[in-house]
């Protein structure tokens, strides 16, 4: 099917309506069948590069549209996966953040990976490890599960601890972006990712008032430096010195408000991501992706129709829900990638032949069309608070 023909089946109408339902149910069922007992959202189960391992990154944005659904046991239960993986690195952590201090910074081998096996290992595949995004990301969601229900943080308290000291002795440091390319640069996306975790965990209270103003301060320095060097032209940019654009930009607006969507710099943005790698409702990564020939990834739509819901364009935000459901397979599954359009054709065979067909189901597909489905009011809303101790 063209993408065409997909935007016309999907029309705003009540089957739409119905269709967007079923998904939400499905997606759902799906999140809570394949998160392990150990709390883990395996990034996708059946994909052989993926299988078995779950990301900070993903996991954190799982666990946000969970939450925003009123899934708490299960956005909690992944918070303490995470918070597991980091207290078992303690001194691993503390050796980070001493040689940040004495300026001689660890290798980038020996910081924390992005991802980890079901049960918190490191797992034995190599990998394109070193990213912080995630660390910041989790913090995040964990400030937002807090704040739609009052949680009590105590029991994640080491483990925020000791993300926020980690975040604040590395920010700076180049490292891998959230496509695990391009460990040379500092990446937009990355920063903003801390900015917002630090910025919103520091205002949880759960942190002690000296790590708090650290983690304040920290949050606003990285978005004065993503102010001044990481836009060009009234946008912001994939990295620091380039004019080009990520998709993954588009997060830092909604949904982890690193920058108000009705300002200037955001609304360059999202036009300058719409002109130049999106088609219709599908956007890409960044041009020039060859990843499986480079298609259309429907977790990226979503968060541009965030975006687009967060300056208030609801209508917008709607049809690309549309569409997002359109890329839906017959068994109601959201692949990482379509084929409708690719950037790079010519690549497809050669991913298929190292590592299969493109990733189907992934998880962070579905949550990404929760979370855009809970923003425009089509999913059940969380119910009163489970147990808010501040009385609230
Ligand atoms: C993407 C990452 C993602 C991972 C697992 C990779 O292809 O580049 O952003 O975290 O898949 O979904």
């Amino acid at each position: 099917m063209t993408a065409e023909q997909a935007r016309r089946a999907v029309e705003s109408t009540p089957d739409s309506l119905i269709r967007i339902q079923e998904l939400v149910d499905a997606s759902i069922t799906l999140i809570l069948q394949q998160q392990s007992s150990t709390g883990a959202y395996p990034a996708s189960p059946g994909f052989s590069a993926y299988a078995g391992y779950c990301w900070f990154r993903d996991g954190s944005f799982i666990a946000d549209a969970m939450s925003a659904v009123g899934h708490a046991d299960s956005a909690e239960a992944f918070f303490d996966w995470c918070a597991r993986v980091i207290e078992e690195r303690e001194q691993q952590i503390s050796g980070i953040v001493e040689q940040a201090k004495n300026g001689t910074p660890a290798p980038d081998t020996a910081m924390l990976p992005t991802r980890y096996t079901l049960t918190g290992e490191e797992g034995s595949d190599d990998w394109w490890d070193f990213q912080l995004d995630g660390y910041g990301t989790w913090l995040w969601a964990l400030a937002q599960h807090h704040g739609r229900f009052g949680t009590d943080l105590s029991r994640w308290g080491t483990a925020v601890r000791l993300s926020v000291e980690y975040l604040c002795s590395s920010w700076s440091r180049p490292c891998f972006d959230w496509w695990e390319e391009h460990a040379e640069h500092v990446h937009v996306s990355t920063l903003g990712c801390i900015a917002a975790g630090l910025r919103a965990i520091a205002a949880t209270g759960i942190l002690p008032e000296g790590q708090a103003l650290a983690a304040r301060t920290t949050a606003e320095d990285i978005t004065s430096f993503i102010q001044s060097q990481g836009v060009r032209a009234g946008h912001l940019t994939k990295w620091i010195g380039t004019e080009e654009v990520d998709a993954s930009l588009l997060a830092l607006i909604a949904p982890l408000a690193v920058l108000n969507a009705r300002e200037s710099i955001a609304a360059l943005t999202v036009d300058v991501i719409e002109a130049r790698i999106t088609v219709g409702e599908g956007a890409y990564r960044y041009a020039g992706d060859t990843y499986y020939g480079g298609g259309q990834w429907p977790l990226l739509s979503c968060f541009l129709g965030l975006a687009h819901a967060a300056a208030g364009h609801g209508e917008r935000a709607r049809q690309i829900l549309d569409w997002v459901v359109s890329t839906a397979g017959a068994d109601g599954s959201i692949p990482e990638q379509v084929d409708w359009q690719l950037l790079a054709p010519e690549y497809y065979a050669q991913w298929v032949e190292r590592w299969g067909r493109p990733a189907d189901p992934l998880l962070w597909s579905h949550a990404m069309f929760l979370r855009l489905a809970a923003e425009l009011r089509l999913t059940p809303q969380p119910s009163t608070p489970r147990h808010r101790e501040d009385g609230a």
